[in-house]
């Protein structure tokens, strides 16, 4: 596991542009694993911003999402879908069928879920997964718990999650359970970023780090992942020790 601790938001946001940029001029068909939250916006951001100047294009990429909220109409303010479309997919030379979310209102979630593990298998896995971390360790929306999942599936969200989300539901409504991929689809992405910033993010960032492998922290699982970097602002890097520190 690599980690790079950065002053900015924004120097962060131009590390992860850098690998993308890396990555596309190898493979213009890359398929990309994308985030949603606050996390990944200034990457985002910073992507448009390359993509507008010609020095990146998406025209060939197939993209495909972590998680979708159970419940949510697609087009709903907070629907993972909207977030993607607004922040980046509309801004970008991406083809919108190639961007890939899951379904959260399917009738049958088991049969979507089965649907999405072919869709990303058929595409050929994914190069190049960008992930987030709750404050209570999850990736994608894969909750502490007693067992690493696979695949994706239907998951209860956690009271932690609950409360950290639930600032952007203005009525009130946040759904209490989504669909998500799984900590194996997650860790067959040949490459990993995982952007953390903010103190909140600190504890989580250390058992990641430094605790033990376990699904109570479901980012722990990366210490045994080939090609995972970390891209942390100080805040978020601050329980680490020095030797964590110098894994660049
Ligand atoms: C979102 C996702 C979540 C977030 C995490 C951090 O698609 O999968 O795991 O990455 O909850 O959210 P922010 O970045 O808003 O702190």
């Amino acid at each position: 596991m690599q980690i790079r601790i950065f002053e900015t938001k924004e120097e962060i946001a131009a590390a992860a542009a850098d690998v993308y940029a890396g990555l596309l001029a190898k493979k213009p068909d890359a398929v990309l694993g994308f985030a949603t939250g606050a996390s990944p916006l200034p990457t985002y951001a910073e992507l448009i911003r390359r993509c507008e100047a010609g020095a990146i294009s998406f025209k060939d990429v197939k993209t495909f999402n972590l998680d979708e909220y159970c419940g949510l109409p697609a087009d709903d303010e907070n629907s993972y879908r909207t977030f993607m479309f607004r922040n980046l997919f509309s801004q970008i030379d991406i083809r919108p069928e190639n961007a890939h979310l899951l379904d959260g209102n399917a009738p049958d979630e088991e049969a979507e879920a089965r649907r999405y593990d072919r869709m990303i298998e058929e595409a050929g896995g994914v190069d190049l997964q960008l992930l987030g971390i709750g404050t209570n360790g999850h990736i994608g929306f894969n909750e502490p718990g007693e067992s690493f999942t696979k695949s994706t599936f239907v998951v209860q969200l956690a009271e932690s999650t609950i409360r950290s989300n639930s600032i952007y539901f203005k009525d009130g409504n946040m759904p209490t359970s989504a669909v998500t991929m799984g900590i194996g689809s997650i860790f067959a992405a040949r490459k990993i970023i995982l952007i953390a910033t903010g103190e909140k993010k600190a504890e989580a960032i250390r058992k990641t780090v430094c605790g033990d492998i376990t699904p109570r922290c479901p980012a722990s699982i990366l210490q045994l992942h080939p090609d995972t970097v970390l891209l942390l602002d100080k805040a978020a890097a601050a329980l680490l020790g020095e030797e964590e520190r110098s894994r660049v």
